[in-house]
């Protein structure tokens, strides 16, 4: 079995289409040079009102659209309905969306989003034929109190929840502890590293040797183009979920760059 890395930039509310579309082809531009099989998997997550102005770039290189998929940050479980202000995983679709990013810290915190909530939108994501990048991590007061594998796996369990072993195999997993997500402290390479082989287990547990063999789980929080060689040395660390560093083409290039100068079979 062999994972693909995966390089996933989430720009959160950041950028004007404008300047979206810039930053895109600044990526694009340092992409050109490789092939789709030599790059990792790269993700874009814009805002929702930019994914149409950096689709518009995407497929113009002629490598048809293969070298950088895009993400919806967040999705509604309903294909459509009275649901003011949400999308759904079909409107994603018809975008030009390849995966959807759930689950991330800053919705469980500032808009109440539940475990159940996530196992909705994970299902609708694998039902839509989209992917889920299910993001997980605890706080510094779990961790503090000794609590943080506890509540990994029992987040990791309820986002998985009733998904079929094949869906959880193709899925990917954003491991995101909340103290390190924007402060510039990044997790310990070996302590994400066991955390994430941690996570592993549990996906094992719940869908099979082969999805948690196949499942590409990322480390997340304060990536950076000197930090990633390391983090992607380790055994189970299958790429990264970047935030900050993904907001300026030089670094996120970088970030690529040091992922592909990291040859490990995993
Ligand atoms: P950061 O954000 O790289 O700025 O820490 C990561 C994330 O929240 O996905």
């Amino acid at each position: 079995m062999s994972r693909k890395p995966i390089i996933a930039g989430n720009w959160k509310m950041n950028l004007l289409r404008g300047q979206a579309k810039d930053l895109f082809e600044g990526i694009k531009s340092f992409v050109k040079d490789y092939s789709a099989k030599e790059l990792p998997t790269i993700v874009i997550a814009p805002v929702f009102t930019s994914i149409s102005a950096v689709e518009a770039v995407k497929c113009d290189c002629g490598c048809g659209g293969t070298k950088i998929s895009i993400a919806g940050q967040n999705c509604h479980w309903e294909n459509s309905g009275a649901y003011t202000g949400e999308v759904s995983v079909e409107m994603l679709k018809d975008a030009g969306c390849d995966y959807v990013i759930i689950g991330h810290s800053e919705r469980r915190q500032y808009f109440s989003e539940t475990d159940e909530m996530i196992n909705k939108k994970a299902k609708a994501i694998l039902a839509g034929g989209l992917i889920p990048i299910i993001c997980c991590g605890e706080t510094l007061e779990q961790r503090e109190s000794g609590v943080t594998d506890q509540h990994i796996a029992s987040q990791i369990r309820a986002a998985l929840s009733g998904i079929s072993s094949e869906d959880v195999a193709k899925s990917v997993i954003a491991y995101e502890p909340i103290w390190a997500i924007g402060t510039g402290k990044t997790c310990d390479s070996d302590e994400a590293n066991r955390v994430i082989a941690m996570i592993r287990n549990v996906v094992k547990d719940v869908a099979g040797a082969e999805a948690a063999d196949s499942i590409r789980i990322l480390y997340g929080g304060s990536v950076k183009p000197n930090t990633i060689a390391e983090q992607m040395s380790k055994s189970d660390i299958d790429g990264a979920l970047v935030g900050g560093a993904s907001l300026k083409a030089d670094s996120f290039n970088e970030i690529i760059a040091n992922t592909m100068k990291v040859v490990v079979s995993k």
